[in-house]
């Protein structure tokens, strides 16, 4: 008789993939931020603290990273697996083997994937010829674990964020439209103040608001962070972007003094980081007494933490 080595048998089921946030359904997003929270205080149950022992993460990079790279890494050594960390070009990858049969091949070798690459198409064809579990490390379109640690950061402070008010100043980009993904599953209104040119992807918006969002665009900031409870901003340029300056577009976006003034005085500041100081974000507010953006990059941590878990099966 045979018998199948639980890689094999986990094999037999469809992977559950963190891809995005729009596709998972809001009981699980909700129960992931929950255990995120208990990972930071301590909390965790402890069939949960070590479940992942003698698993295996490789983590793909196309895309320069400080916070995905040593959150995943330290956070999957806290569950008790190790990590392999593949940068584009110092694998074949770089040498054009394909997605489908890098995707096949370590799915031979680790227990669950994460990928920061530039088209979504190829975190999708990852994912669609992978047997493991794959998770959305940021793509030119969104960034999921990123909001993910944001809602967790945001509940930290002021509590389940669910009938509040986010507003959104600048580019309408990857962590943007996550944000917009995350409105209809959290049951927040989300409100982007955005320069023509730089809206949001109408498809993702439409999806959302399809999906029950209350989604607010608009081009003036000062009108849209009014009774905000939160107030979020990101680089004027992102990692894909060919634009060499935005600078004259996006100056009137920038989250200073006088803009945190016109949302709640109880109102968070947000930032997912890395930050241009001065330009998207004054230090004035970067710094000051509203600003919560070390919590997030703590909270990446805890919220990837939960994410693995629920992918490898270990959260019901
Ligand atoms: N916020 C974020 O994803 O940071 P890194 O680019 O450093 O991973
Ligand atoms: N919008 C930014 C986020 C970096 C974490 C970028 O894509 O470069």
């Amino acid at each position: 008789m045979t018998t199948m080595s639980p890689r094999a048998l986990s094999q037999t089921l469809p992977p559950r993939h963190f891809l995005d946030l729009s596709e998972i359904d809001a009981a699980t997003l909700r129960r992931i931020v929950d255990l995120a929270a208990r990972y930071r205080n301590g909390t965790a149950p402890e069939a949960l603290r070590r479940p992942l022992s003698g698993q295996t993460l490789a983590m793909i990079f196309e895309k320069p990273s400080t916070r995905t790279r040593v959150s995943f890494q330290v956070g999957m050594n806290q569950l008790g697996g190790e990590v392999v960390v593949l940068s584009h070009q110092d694998t074949q990858l770089g040498r054009g083997e394909t997605i489908p049969d890098a995707a096949r091949v370590l799915s031979r070798y680790v227990d669950i994937m994460m990928i920061r690459t530039f088209e979504p198409t190829t975190l999708r064809e990852l994912a669609s010829h992978a047997s493991v579990p794959v998770i959305n490390g940021l793509t030119d379109e969104t960034h999921p674990c990123q909001v993910m640690a944001d809602i967790a950061t945001f509940e930290q402070h002021r509590g389940n964020i669910e009938g509040k008010v986010v507003t959104w100043a600048g580019d309408g980009n990857n962590v943007a439209q996550s944000w917009i993904e995350a409105a209809p599953k959290f049951g927040f209104e989300m409100r982007l103040a955005c320069p023509e040119g730089l809206d949001p992807n109408p498809a993702i918006v439409a999806a959302a608001r399809r999906d029950g969002g209350r989604i607010v665009l608009g081009r003036d900031p000062r009108e849209l962070v009014d009774g905000a409870d939160c107030v979020v901003t990101d680089t004027w340029l992102s990692m894909h972007d060919t634009d060499t300056d935005r600078s004259g577009l996006l100056a009137p976006y920038q989250v200073n003094r006088d803009l945190m003034a016109l949302a709640k005085p109880s109102a968070l500041f947000m930032h997912c980081l890395p930050a241009h100081r001065n330009e998207e974000v004054t230090d004035e507010v970067m710094d000051g007494p509203q600003s919560v953006v070390w919590d997030e990059a703590e909270n990446r941590l805890h919220a990837q933490k939960a994410i693995m878990v629920w992918c490898l099966g270990k959260m019901s």
